[in-house]
C-alpha cells in the first residue's frame, strides 16, 4: 500500500480519494489512532490478566476464563489484520470496545 520516492514510503491514496478527498494517508478521520489506542488499552489489559508475557509480548499457556481468552483472541485478530481498523473499522472499534469492557 506504500511506494517510495526519494527514499520516503509514501502511502498509495490514488484507490481512497474518490471518496475521502484530500487525504494523503490511510487514517482518514484519524480511525488508525483511534484503532491503536483500543489495541494499546486492551494489550495492558491483557498483560494484567497474565494472558500475555510482557517480557515477550508472547502467549502465556494457561487456563484463562472465557472473557479473557476471547478478548485476547479478539485482540490478536485485529493486531495481526495490520490495518488498524481500514478494513472494517466499525467491527474493529466494536471487537475491541466490547472485549475491553468485558475485563474492567
Ligand atoms: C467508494 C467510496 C470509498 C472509497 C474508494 C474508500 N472509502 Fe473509506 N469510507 C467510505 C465510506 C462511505 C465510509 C463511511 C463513512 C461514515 O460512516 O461516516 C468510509 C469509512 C472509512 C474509514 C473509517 C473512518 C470513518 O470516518 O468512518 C476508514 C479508515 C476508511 N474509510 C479508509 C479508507 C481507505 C484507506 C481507502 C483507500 C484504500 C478508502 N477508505 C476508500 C467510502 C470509501
Amino acid at each position: 500500500m506504500n511506494y517510495t520516492s526519494q527514499g520516503d514510503a509514501i502511502p498509495n491514496v490514488v484507490a481512497c480519494t474518490p471518496c475521502h478527498a484530500g487525504t494523503a494517508d490511510f487514517n482518514i478521520n484519524g480511525a488508525q489512532d483511534e484503532i491503536e489506542a483500543l489495541l494499546v488499552e486492551l494489550e495492558e489489559l491483557l498483560l494484567a490478566e497474565g494472558v500475555l508475557n510482557p517480557a515477550t509480548g508472547l502467549w502465556r499457556t494457561g487456563t484463562y476464563a472465557t472473557d479473557v481468552a476471547g478478548a485476547a483472541l479478539n485482540w490478536i485478530y485485529i493486531e495481526e489484520d495490520r490495518s488498524k481498523g481500514v478494513h472494517n473499522y466499525e467491527y474493529a472499534k466494536a471487537l475491541l470496545t466490547n472485549s475491553i469492557e468485558s475485563l474492567k
